[in-house]
């Protein structure tokens, strides 16, 4: 992979296996393509170098910061916006749409509420990334798809998308799974 310089911040999620997975792992040819949750800007500043077209979007106000600093670190250009999931890019459409979703159910170890936006995924761990699914097909050209992380701690669920497993790994606590949903 090439070389990326990313800096982290206060209250914005540091970049972990998750993040590597997805950087990786995911097609280097996406095309347009919408980051939903960039935190520090980690996957789609890699993406970005790829030469693809990055749009990325995160609900909490300091990722969005820290992805336009670590952007312009690295010297890409990508559209940054602050949105609730799709809220800020209505009628537009992408060739592809990425998530490392806020995925474990919610937790008493901790009490910070930007952790917890970026962690927490709703009651059974899954219900941000339904969410997602069930949007995704207003926002995504003919053809399009979407790569999604997902965790063995979240509980088990359905959706009408044929679902692919790019690339599994174990980790201490749990297993992580890159997922192309198309
Ligand atoms: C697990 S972190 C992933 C951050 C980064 N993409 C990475 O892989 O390191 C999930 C991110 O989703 C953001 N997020 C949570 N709810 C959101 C929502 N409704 N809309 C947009 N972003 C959201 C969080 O603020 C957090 O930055």
């Amino acid at each position: 992979m090439e070389e990326m310089e990313i800096e982290t911040f206060e209250g914005v999620y540091e970049p972990a296996e998750d993040s590597w997975m997805m950087c990786n792992y995911l097609p280097n040819d996406l095309g347009s393509v919408l980051e939903i949750g960039c935190g520090s800007g980690i996957i789609s500043v890699h993406l970005a170098k790829q030469g693809n077209q990055v749009t990325s979007v995160d609900i909490n106000p300091k990722a969005v910061k820290a992805t336009k600093h670590n952007a312009q670190k690295n010297n890409v250009e990508i559209e940054i916006l602050q949105s609730d999931m799709f809220s800020a890019v209505l009628n537009r459409k992408f060739d592809t749409i990425v998530c490392n979703p806020p995925y474990l159910p919610p937790s008493e170890n901790y009490n910070d509420p930007e952790l917890e936006l970026a962690v927490e995924g709703g009651a059974n761990g899954h219900e941000f990334t339904l969410l997602l699914l069930s949007k995704a097909k207003n926002f995504l050209n003919d053809q399009g798809s979407i790569f999604m992380i997902q965790s063995s701690k979240m509980g088990k669920f359905q959706t009408p998308w044929e679902k692919k497993i790019i690339k599994e790994e174990r980790f201490f606590f749990e297993t992580l799974s890159l997922v192309h949903f198309y």
